[in-house]
């Protein structure tokens, strides 16, 4: 994009001025298209704006139609509460919250308030002064051998393939001036996952990174790469919640080279990872393979990442891990909800639990079968903002991850072209000219500043209910109208008593 601006800028103004000599009169135009040229020069060399970058005069229209009065805004772009799957708000939330200036909002809420839909915090009489401390949690049991301290708050699983390789440098550094871990996601670990940030090593269906030649799991391949240093937990990907059962996609076009050679498979083809594992086909079978890679791994925290879908399956693996007495070091919950890069809309829409019903039944199995402390729930899936975090803790989950937002930590503007390589902030695609517009330092920084100014509201927002410390959030510090009536009897019964009340 670079060089084509450069010369076909240049080469337009020398032709303009030449006509404009030979025809007289229309002097003003290569004066208009030097202050363009001007204006095209200086974002083509800023860091800051990767659409400005890519796009050094067209990218204003952009800005131009989010920055004009409310009411232009109103009528023609999206209102703050607008914007699919995440609003305007929430994504201007993480936007400031990444570039670290102020994230206070003006005026009140934007939000309708209802009581009958309202969710709040119970906030306290006696708030306390918020922790400065960022909260960590121990992944690993009595059967782990080098167990992890993670923080509360990571980057969830999104492939080098999906992502870019600038997006994925971003990331990772972010991940190590955070200290929180970045999941490599199914594609395995390229060079781009190695800048000295945690990695959570994610394995999925297609066994990229430990397959042997006929797609199948590979031992040897996985021992050799889980004792990479920077490797710290390692995931099983069962499901995804936007689209369970179906097995990860990597168009054709995003295929490159560089990545057929990381997953050991065809460049240019779309690579459909199978929609099972091949290493295992039932709960005790998963189990034993928890045990294989713990034992490979030289002791690393071993888990799996699921969607909730036929819920006796779930029980059936709880059951068997009392009967083999294998216990994973954590669960991956992916809501129905999730993200992804590329799905058939039917099972991003209509497959899968969402997440609050799937951490409340995960919660209750674990109780059931004695293995609550055997293991740490890990949530994702819509998990944003610090609201979100504390409701996932509340229901039942000690940690989350979350991939949409830290993408709109990198600059994504919610374009929805993951699936075309055409995403045009470079974060997720594989064209390089794309790609050239993400500065990898001005990201990273993004990426550091979004998941500490969120947990830090975490940390006010907990003290703001008067509590301490994360092991103190419960159910209980919220309140909620009637609309999940069903679950209010159980987890909210005086808030839905005094909802009934008021009728
Ligand atoms: C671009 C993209 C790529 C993804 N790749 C993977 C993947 O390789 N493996 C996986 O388990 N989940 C993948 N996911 C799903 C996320 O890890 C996560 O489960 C889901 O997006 C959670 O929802 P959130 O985006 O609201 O946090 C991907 C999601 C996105 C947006």
């Amino acid at each position: 994009m670079r060089d084509k601006f450069l010369y076909w800028g240049a080469g337009l103004i020398v032709a303009t001025i030449i006509v404009s000599i030979l025809i007289g009169g229309y002097y003003w135009i290569p004066v208009v298209l030097i202050c363009l040229y001007g204006v095209g020069i200086y974002n083509i060399t800023q860091s800051k704006h990767a659409i400005l970058r890519n796009f050094p005069v067209l990218g204003y229209f952009r800005y131009f139609f989010e920055s004009i009065s409310p009411e232009m805004q109103q009528y023609f772009i999206e209102r703050e509460t607008d914007g699919k799957p995440f609003p305007r708000n929430e994504r201007s939330a993480v936007y400031r919250r990444a570039k670290n200036i102020s994230d206070t909002v003006a005026f009140g809420t934007q939000l309708e308030v209802n009581h009958r839909k309202y969710e709040g915090i119970k906030h306290s009489i006696y708030a306390k002064s918020p922790n400065e401390e960022l909260p960590r949690v121990m992944v690993g049991n009595h059967q782990c051998s080098q167990p992890y301290s993670a923080s509360l708050f990571n980057i969830s699983a999104m492939s080098f393939g999906s992502l870019s390789d600038r997006a994925q440098i971003s990331l990772n550094r972010g991940a190590k001036k955070g200290r929180f871990y970045h999941n490599t996601g199914e594609g395995g670990i390229s060079p781009y996952h190695m800048q000295g940030g945690d990695l959570c090593w994610q394995i999925g269906t297609g066994y990229f990174g430990c397959r042997d030649e006929q797609g199948k799991f590979s031992p040897e391949l996985f021992a050799e790469k889980s004792r990479i240093e920077n490797v710290k937990m390692i995931e099983i990907k069962l499901s995804q919640g936007a689209k369970p059962g179906h097995g990860g996609v990597l168009p054709g076009v995003k295929n490159t080279p560089e990545i057929a050679k990381i997953r050991h498979v065809t460049a240019g083809m779309t690579i459909i990872s199978p929609p099972g594992h091949s290493a295992f086909s039932d709960a005790a079978g998963l189990l034993k393979f928890v045990q294989q890679l713990r034992e490979l791994s030289g002791g690393k925290p071993i888990g799996f990442k699921l969607c909730i879908g036929d819920t006796k399956e779930f029980e059936d693996i709880c059951a068997q891990m009392n009967v083999l007495k294998i216990y994973p070091d954590f669960i991956t919950i992916d809501g129905a909800e999730g993200g992804t890069g590329a799905a058939p809309p039917e099972f991003s829409d209509g497959v899968g639990m969402p997440l609050e019903p799937a951490l409340i039944f995960v919660n209750r199995s674990l109780n059931n079968y004695n293995l609550r402390d055997k293991l740490k729930v890990i949530a994702s899936g819509k998990v944003l903002t610090s609201l979100d975090i504390l409701r996932a803790i509340a229901m039942g989950a000690d940690m989350c991850n979350n991939a949409r937002g830290f993408m709109f930590a990198l600059g994504c503007i919610q374009a929805l072209r993951c699936n075309t390589n055409a995403c045009p902030t470079g974060v997720a695609t594989q064209d390089k000219m794309l790609i050239k517009g993400l500065d990898v330092t001005d990201k990273s920084e993004r990426v550091y500043h979004f998941h500490k100014n969120t947990l830090h509201t975490c940390n006010e927002l907990i003290a703001a209910a008067g509590r301490s410390t994360y092991e103190e959030v419960d159910a209980s510090m919220f309140m909620r109208g009637d609309e999940f009536e069903h679950l209010s009897d159980v987890y909210f019964p005086d808030i839905l008593g005094n909802v009934k009340q008021h009728h």
